[in-house]
């Protein structure tokens, strides 16, 4: 599991966390909810070595991670959908999912069948270019990259941030499925409440820099994290 405990991270002299902790557990979702620039990214930054903190600990799978690189916390199964998806537009899409194999062992280094019984349509564009996709097939294939590296966590930024809704309901029933078959903590982060209600077990709605309510989802007043997160 996944421990981000009292963690502060600072841009310069500007606080982007302050004191933040959270919890994400195998075969959950987890879902941080909070509207835009309140420190959602920042705090996938922290998990992820992306940035480095500047207080409190991060401890996944028991191992205080807080000071490892980010390809050394890759090597520990924790794989990154960024925001804007950052596909390589000039890779095709079967290069862009083998860059998934740098943290893998070289007898592992094969794309595994699911990713494409997940998204049938990769299959078929496996030589095009990651540029050339749409939108929504390049969230699909970032979502794939990250399942090549088998992950054990896997944190998705904004996944449906402009995508067509036929596509945001595909990747809604991935993101199930991954959780239903266990043994992965999924780490989401959301702005539409809606989405993140039909997926997580737990949520937690960031203000500026700080979690202000958090709570298995059937427990949260559902007005309540509306109004947090609503623009
Ligand atoms: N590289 C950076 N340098 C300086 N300030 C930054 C940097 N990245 C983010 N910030 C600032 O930190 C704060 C939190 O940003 P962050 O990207 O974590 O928010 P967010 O919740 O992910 O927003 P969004 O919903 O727009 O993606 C914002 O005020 C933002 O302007
Ligand atoms: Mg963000």
């Amino acid at each position: 599991m996944l421990e981000v405990k009292s963690v502060d991270l600072h841009y310069g002299a500007a606080i982007a966390l302050r004191g933040v902790s959270l919890v994400a557990k195998p075969g959950e979702v987890t879902c941080l909810l909070g509207r835009n620039g309140v420190g959602k990214t920042s705090l996938l930054r922290a998990v992820t070595g992306a940035h480095p903190v500047s207080g409190g600990s991060i401890v996944w799978e028991g191992a205080d991670i807080t000071r490892l690189p980010t390809y050394e916390r890759a090597r520990r199964g924790i794989a990154w959908v960024p925001q804007g998806r950052d596909i390589f537009p000039l890779l095709t899409v079967r290069e862009n999912l083998e860059t998934g194999f740098a943290v893998l062992p070289r007898r592992e280094r094969r794309l595994p069948d699911d990713v494409f019984e997940l998204f049938p349509v990769l299959k078929s564009m496996l030589r095009r270019r990651g540029g050339d996709l749409s939108g929504g097939q390049q969230q699909q294939l970032a979502i794939a990259r990250a399942l090549v590296m088998r992950p054990r966590l896997l944190v998705l930024d904004e996944p449906t941030e402009g995508i067509q809704p036929s596509i945001i309901k595909d990747i809604g029933r991935v993101i199930t499925l991954l959780r239903e078959r266990g043994g992965m903590a999924i780490l989401l982060v959301e702005q539409y409440f809606d989405f993140a209600r039909q997926l997580a077990q737990e949520i937690a709605v960031m203000d500026r820099g700080s979690i202000v309510l958090q709570g298995r989802r059937e427990e949260l007043d559902e007005q309540d994290v509306r109004r947090r997160v609503s623009v």
